[in-house]
């Protein structure tokens, strides 16, 4: 194990901002736990099922293959549901972090958009990892479209279909078995090896590549922060570990910047 100072002490929350005050670099990695208290439900732990399927269940090419009318069915209801959310005070600590440093990014495996709502129109946007719930493909052409309609998924052809070529769209977000966009997450990998500080916020770090980011970052020579209620394989090498929702301890957290 590394020297983690771990829990809700202030000795961790003062060892982590001191290491975000010293840095020069800080690239934050977010996952579904950023949104939990937006009312945003996490893939995992309670409440992660969407009846009685896991997100490894729906989210790959086979079950779109076997099923479009089912997946597109969970894609339209998480759809409404996070257009019924707004971002939390994570979102906005970390927004107002990167717009104010320069050398400060977000990089979100969220499908939500949330963290992009709390950027606003400033310039410091979040690298979205897994794409978005906001926009979809075409399965033929390949042509991407932004679209916040509901879903109809009442039957395969009332789902949506290509304006161009009339082919059916699928929600334009990385599937289990897909790679990841190579420039977006070459940039990850770049900000994550350059980091003097890789703050991990709720995720659980099991899905890769992502959950690797934060590993660069520590090979480098950088240190962890994770915030988390839960532990995680990121936990044992983390530098700080403060345990807790997000909302209130990365606010805490980020208060100077
Ligand atoms: P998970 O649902 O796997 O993990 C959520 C993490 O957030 C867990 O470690 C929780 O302990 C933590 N958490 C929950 N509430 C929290 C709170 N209020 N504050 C802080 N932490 C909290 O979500 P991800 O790690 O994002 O991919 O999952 C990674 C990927 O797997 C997702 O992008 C998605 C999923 O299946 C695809 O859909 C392709």
């Amino acid at each position: 194990m590394a020297n983690t100072v771990e829990g809700d002490s202030t000795g961790a929350m003062d060892l982590a901002r001191s290491l975000v005050q010293r840095a020069e670099r800080i690239m934050a990695l977010t996952g579904a736990g950023v949104s939990a208290e937006s009312g945003v439900p996490t893939f995992r732990g309670a409440g992660g099922l969407w009846k009685q399927y896991r997100a490894e269940d729906l989210a790959t090419p086979e079950a779109f293959a076997r099923d479009a009318r089912l997946v597109w069915e969970w894609y339209g209801w998480r759809r409404s549901l996070v257009l019924g959310c707004a971002p939390n005070a994570a979102h906005r600590a970390l927004a107002s972090a990167s717009a104010v440093r320069p050398a400060f990014h977000v990089v979100t495996q969220n499908v939500d958009g949330l963290h992009a709502v709390a950027a606003g129109g400033t310039a410091s946007l979040p690298l979205e990892l897994h794409g978005s719930l906001f926009r979809i493909r075409c399965t033929a052409c390949g042509r991407r479209q932004d679209d916040r309609s509901a879903i109809d998924a009442t039957t395969t052809e009332t789902l949506p279909h290509c304006d161009t070529c009339g082919a059916l769209m699928r929600p334009d977000i990385v599937w289990f078995g897909e790679p990841l966009d190579p420039a977006g997450f070459g940039e990850a990998v770049r900000l994550a090896s350059a980091a003097d500080v890789c703050l991990v916020v709720g995720t659980s770090a099991v899905v890769h590549p992502a959950a690797g980011l934060a590993d660069l970052t520590r090979r480098a020579g950088g240190a962890i922060i994770e915030v988390n209620v839960d532990s995680t394989p990121i936990t044992g090498v983390a530098t700080a570990v403060l345990r807790g929702p997000a909302a209130e301890i990365v606010p805490e957290l980020l208060r100077d910047e």
